[in-house]
């Protein structure tokens, strides 16, 4: 008897903590989220789509290396191909009706900052950060699974050190590419090519708060 009382009282200190800090958001914290694949309207593959037919994902995320947001593709994207063929598939049923209707598929959204938190794809990807380093090898994935803590010390991490997590600009999408596979790249060495890239882009990542926290 003696337990349910001070588990009750633990809860009541914990939630006024949280109510003073405004900084616990529950289940949602993005540590829990590592690993969070929630099932789509559509059981749309990237691994068949990115890594059977080749897709380059600005295809589809056409604004990732030009603005604050990636985008999720309107469902003319999908008509082009599924228009001709197959529509007919039982699972293509809720991209039929999205045609037919001019009603969004309701994508469930999987990586979710804190709205107080400000992120821009482009400032990263015109740059050479390639989506495997915070999104792992989508082209592998059947169902997008969160595989980054996106917590602040994440950030930091990178924004610290940059040098090994860059590339060429023109290898952002290609999530498998290795300097030391690449016969165009004479240097091997990650971090050694990352030093160079950040000497001329003069690539300087900020760890001043007011870059994340306008
Ligand atoms: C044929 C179109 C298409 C291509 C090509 C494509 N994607 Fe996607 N992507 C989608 C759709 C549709 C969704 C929303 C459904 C889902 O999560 O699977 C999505 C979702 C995502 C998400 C999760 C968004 C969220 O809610 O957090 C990530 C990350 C992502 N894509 C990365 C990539 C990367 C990286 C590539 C290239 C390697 C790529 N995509 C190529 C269509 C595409
Ligand atoms: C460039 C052409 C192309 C685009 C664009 C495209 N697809 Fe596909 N999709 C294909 C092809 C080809 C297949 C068959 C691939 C296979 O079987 O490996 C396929 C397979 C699928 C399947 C599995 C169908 C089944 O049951 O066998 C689904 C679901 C699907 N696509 C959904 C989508 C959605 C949703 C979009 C838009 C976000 C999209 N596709 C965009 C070409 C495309
Ligand atoms: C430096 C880390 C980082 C890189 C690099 C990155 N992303 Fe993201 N991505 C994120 C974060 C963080 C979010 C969640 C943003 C939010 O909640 O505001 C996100 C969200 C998304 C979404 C959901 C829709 C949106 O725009 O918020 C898609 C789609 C996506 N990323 C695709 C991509 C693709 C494709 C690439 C590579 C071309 C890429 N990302 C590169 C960190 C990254
Ligand atoms: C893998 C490395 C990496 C990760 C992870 C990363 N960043 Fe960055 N970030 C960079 C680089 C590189 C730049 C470009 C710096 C430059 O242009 O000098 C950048 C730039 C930015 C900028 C643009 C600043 C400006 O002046 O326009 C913002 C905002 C930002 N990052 C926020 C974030 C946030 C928020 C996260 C975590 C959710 C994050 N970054 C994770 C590497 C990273
Ligand atoms: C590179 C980006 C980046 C920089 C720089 C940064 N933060 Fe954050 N910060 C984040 C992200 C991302 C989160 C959300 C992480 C989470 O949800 O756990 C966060 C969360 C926080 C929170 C928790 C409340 C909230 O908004 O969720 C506080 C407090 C905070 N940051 C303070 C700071 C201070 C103070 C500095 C400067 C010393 C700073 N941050 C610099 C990215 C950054």
């Amino acid at each position: 008897m003696e337990r349910l009382p001070r588990h009750a009282g633990r809860s009541l200190a914990i939630a006024a903590v949280c109510a003073v800090l405004l900084s616990c958001r529950g289940g949602s914290s993005p540590e829990t989220k590592v690993g969070y694949a929630p099932a789509q309207p559509v059981a749309f593959s990237h691994a068949a789509h990115v890594g059977g037919m080749g897709m380059d994902c600005r295809q589809c995320h056409a604004t990732v290396e030009t603005a604050a947001r990636a985008g999720i593709p309107p469902t003319s994207v999908c008509v082009d191909c599924h228009g001709g063929m197959g529509m007919d598939l039982p699972s293509l049923a809720p991209v039929r009706q999205s045609a037919d209707t001019g009603k969004a598929i309701r994508w469930v959204r999987v990586h979710d900052l804190p709205e107080d938190v400000f992120f821009d794809h482009g400032a990263h990807v015109a740059r050479g950060v390639s989506c495997v380093s915070c999104h792992g090898r989508v082209d592998q994935m059947e169902r997008i699974a969160q595989v980054e803590t996106l917590s602040m010390a994440w950030c930091l991490d990178c924004h610290r050190d940059p040098a090994p997590r860059l590339r060429p600009r023109q290898f952002v999408t290609q999530l498998g590419w290795d300097p030391a596979q690449d016969p165009t790249i004479d240097e091997k060495d990650r971090r050694a090519l990352g030093e160079r890239l950040m000497r001329e882009g003069d690539i300087r990542p900020s760890t001043d708060c007011s870059t994340c926290h306008p």
